[in-house]
């Protein structure tokens, strides 16, 4: 997958970028992430990005022009054609369903705002999709972006080592993934739970598969009104009152 991010912080990407699975996936050639700095799409000598919102109010917003003088210069050069995201917290919020259906994608293009965001005309004009990390203000997209190359990435084929514990994890069936404990066994006077040391598979699927809806049911109830429930879950759960 190739990732275009235009920001007009580009030393923001180096860190989260250069470490770990990420790193690994880069390079391996599964993700292929180009950095532009916004400002090198300006034509005047101090490469001015924002301006004053017509009408008044407080703060700066970008200007339309060096947006669309960088869409349209990456797009040119960039094959397949980039779906355009935008970093918002107007957008709809990131969802691990959201991420999949990026993942599928063969090129990201991410826009990131500063000041009081961006003008109008941008989101019109240039914009597939916005997207949120949250109902919060930041200070600028960067942080969203990253989030989202980092949630999509680990779910590019190939790019976690054991396919299993990216179908398992949180929110993979609507559910929160279970407790998982490792050694020791014992520590101190906290104990890991019998079942998960027999070695009994099917005993540890059902344990695992009930904490799930437990935890779900308790911490996340808005998640959990849309789960499906098969006959087994109704039985686990009702064991448990
Ligand atoms: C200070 S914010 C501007 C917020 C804007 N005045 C508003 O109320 O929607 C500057 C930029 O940070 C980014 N941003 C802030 N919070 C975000 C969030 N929760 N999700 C995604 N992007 C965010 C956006 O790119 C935004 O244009």
């Amino acid at each position: 997958m190739r990732v275009d991010v235009v920001t007009i912080f580009p030393e923001i990407f180096g860190g989260p970028l250069d470490c770990s699975i990420i790193k690994r996936v880069r390079d391996s050639g599964l993700l292929d992430v180009r950095v532009h700095n916004l400002r090198d799409f300006t034509t005047d000598k101090h490469h001015v990005v924002d301006d004053y919102p017509f009408g008044g109010g407080a703060g700066m917003l970008m200007k339309p022009e060096p947006w669309f003088a960088a869409v349209e210069s990456i797009r040119e050069d960039a094959e397949p054609p980039p779906h355009t995201v935008f970093l918002t917290p107007q957008g709809a919020v990131l969802t691990q369903a959201k991420a999949r259906e990026l993942a599928q994608r063969p090129a990201l293009l991410l826009l990131c705002g500063r000041y009081e965001g961006v003008d109008e005309r941008v989101r019109e004009a240039l914009v597939d999709e916005e997207i949120s990390v949250g109902d919060y203000v930041l200070t600028g997209g960067e942080l969203p972006a990253l989030v989202l190359i980092d949630a999509v990435a680990r779910l590019l084929p190939g790019a976690v080592g054991n396919e299993d514990s990216v179908a398992d994890e949180s929110f993979s069936e609507g559910l929160i993934e279970y407790p998982q404990y490792t050694r020791p066994r014992s520590f101190r006077g906290l104990e890991v739970p019998e079942v998960l040391l027999g070695g009994h598979h099917e005993q540890i699927r059902k344990w695992r598969r009930k904490q799930a809806l437990l935890r779900t049911r308790e911490r996340r109830p808005e998640l959990f009104e849309h789960v499906t429930l098969s006959e087994e879950d109704v039985e686990l759960l009702s064991e448990d009152s």
